[in-house]
């Protein structure tokens, strides 16, 4: 047990994915794993262990942004000693290439400011994604034929944004799409040897304002969850 996770020590499996929203949580370890328990209700952030394929997973809520995540990633990884850590979340796109419902593989993760800047002082630390992950996840996606891109990602404190300059540099230098706790997820694997991943599913877009159907979101999302999956257990 932690201070935000009620779990015993066995509870948590080598593998979490992580989405911001607890209900995806519970939506995807009854969809896609077996076997699974309730291992965290601490504050309602919901915590499922399961099985998928015949391997341990959890999938943890993490909240919205990177001070919540924060708060579980660390936990999970200095407390359960969690090995890879999955990111399943949505976000808003910002190429036009990108439309509702690809997948983002979220190579590098730029940002403002994470709950780890005041370590890193004058360095400007570049959040990057482990490479076998990204790699099987890739292939993953293709196999499934999921229209998917990998690259740069912002990953932003607020969600209603005050700074377009801001997002016009980020468009102009490629960065694919938005949204908020990737880059502290690739911090903190980074600082303790694990390896991290964020694959994300556009939701909404910040140039052409689309934004998925509700109906629709179930389907979109667990194309990203398998592709999750399958890329931890490659
Ligand atoms: N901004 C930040 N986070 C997000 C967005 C967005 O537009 N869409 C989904 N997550």
């Amino acid at each position: 047990m932690t201070i935000h996770i009620g779990a015993k020590k066995g509870d948590i499996a080598p593998t979490v994915l992580m989405p911001g929203d607890p209900y995806r949580a519970k939506w995807a370890a009854e969809t896609f794993l077996t076997d699974i328990k309730l291992v965290n209700e601490v504050r309602g952030m919901l915590g499922f262990t399961g099985t998928w394929n015949g391997h341990p997973v959890t999938i943890q809520g993490s909240g919205m942004g990177m001070p919540s995540l924060s708060i579980y990633a660390n936990e999970l990884i200095k407390d359960y000693d969690a090995q890879t850590l999955i990111r399943i979340g949505s976000c808003g796109g910002m190429q036009d290439r990108v439309g509702i419902r690809d997948v983002i593989l979220a190579m590098t993760a730029s940002t403002v400011s994470t709950p780890s800047r005041g370590i890193f002082k004058e360095l400007q630390f570049a959040p990057c994604a482990d490479y076998g992950l990204l790699a099987a996840a890739h292939s993953a996606a293709v196999d499934k034929g999921t229209t998917t891109h990998v690259g740069g990602i912002y990953s932003s404190d607020v969600f209603y944004d005050e700074r377009p300059d801001l997002n016009e540099q980020m468009v102009r230098h490629g960065i694919l799409g938005v949204e908020m706790e990737a880059a502290e997820l690739y911090t903190l694997a980074a600082r303790y040897g694990r390896r991290a991943l964020a694959v994300l599913t556009v939701s909404d877009h910040l140039l052409t304002h689309e934004a998925l159907p509700a109906a629709d979101r179930e389907r979109s999302f667990g194309d990203m969850v398998e592709i999750a999956l399958a890329a931890a257990f490659a």
